[in-house]
């Protein structure tokens, strides 16, 4: 699987951007939240992976380096966009990427760069099987009353499943895969567990106490259809992810074993279909 760099621009709907997802506004600010995280994590996976670029031999792989690279700037390219209409709109996304930068800053300075590179490894099986979600099930990001907004989220999560093993490759390629490396990149998955939750859940409470409709803490409406849409039957994207998520665990674990190529098909007629989009007011 080679990823391919695309130079793909959504007209995003500024005046919807708190309310874009058909199953409600608390929906959508838990997505908004995880797109405030996207352009300053994208940026620290691709240090992570660039501090090993002249330790990878196998030209193919290279290659496939160079292209994630390039998916991950376009990604952080379109939040951004999204990420300024967040704070036009209140949510305070300019301090909350800040934080989550120093953040990032600290490891980027105070660990070796095996830990860096688990990190974004256990990351991106995140991102790849929550883009496998995504992509199965037409509630999670389809539908929006603004369409750049679900054509949006669904080419960063076809881009995701294209790249998802790239970073975990590389990691095999230069740590290999003994007791120490397993070691690592295992840790890798525990410390960005608990810091990712620990942070997107302080982040979602502060935009739900931003949001003029949903301060200070939400409605129980709301919980309601988070909670469906996380844990519940419509559709429970956590829920169903969370044996893939172990599935990391398991020694000898590739990305690939979640064989999900099928979506990948649909790649160029999706682009072709782009132009259709309407301008954004
Ligand atoms: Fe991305
Ligand atoms: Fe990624």
């Amino acid at each position: 699987m080679q990823p391919v760099r695309r130079d793909l621009s959504f007209p995003i709907d500024k005046k919807n951007i708190l309310d874009w997802h058909p199953a409600g506004r608390q929906v959508g600010l838990f997505m908004n939240c995880m797109s405030i995280l996207f352009p300053v994590g994208e940026r620290f996976f691709i240090s992570s992976v660039r501090n090993y670029q002249d330790d990878i031999r196998d030209p193919k792989l290279r290659e496939a380096v160079r292209a994630f690279i390039g998916q991950e700037a376009m990604h952080g390219r379109e939040h951004e966009i999204y990420n300024a209409a967040l704070q036009e709109a209140g949510i305070p996304a300019e301090k909350m990427e800040a934080e989550v930068k120093g953040l990032l800053d600290f490891f980027r300075k105070h660990t070796p760069r095996s830990v860096q590179l688990s990190g974004t490894v256990a990351l991106e099986h995140f991102t790849a099987i929550l883009a496998n979600q995504a992509l199965s099930d037409a509630r999670v990001v389809g539908g929006s009353k603004d369409p750049a907004m679900s054509a949006m989220w669904r080419w960063h999560a076809l881009e995701e499943t294209e790249h998802k093993a790239v970073a975990f490759d590389v990691y095999r390629a230069v740590e290999g895969n003994d007791l120490r490396a397993e070691a690592i990149r295992y840790a890798g998955q525990v410390l960005a567990s608990v810091i990712l939750f620990s942070k997107l859940a302080d982040m979602y409470l502060r935009a739900l106490r931003a949001d003029p409709e949903t301060k200070p803490f939400g409605s129980l409406r709301g919980w309601r259809q988070l909670g469906g849409f996380l844990l519940g039957r419509s559709p429970g994207v956590f829920r169903r992810a969370f044996r893939e998520y172990l599935d990391y665990f398991r020694p000898g674990f590739h990305p690939w074993d979640h064989d999900n190529r099928a979506f990948l098909k649909e790649i160029d007629d999706f682009v072709a279909q782009l132009d259709q989009l309407p301008k954004a007011a």
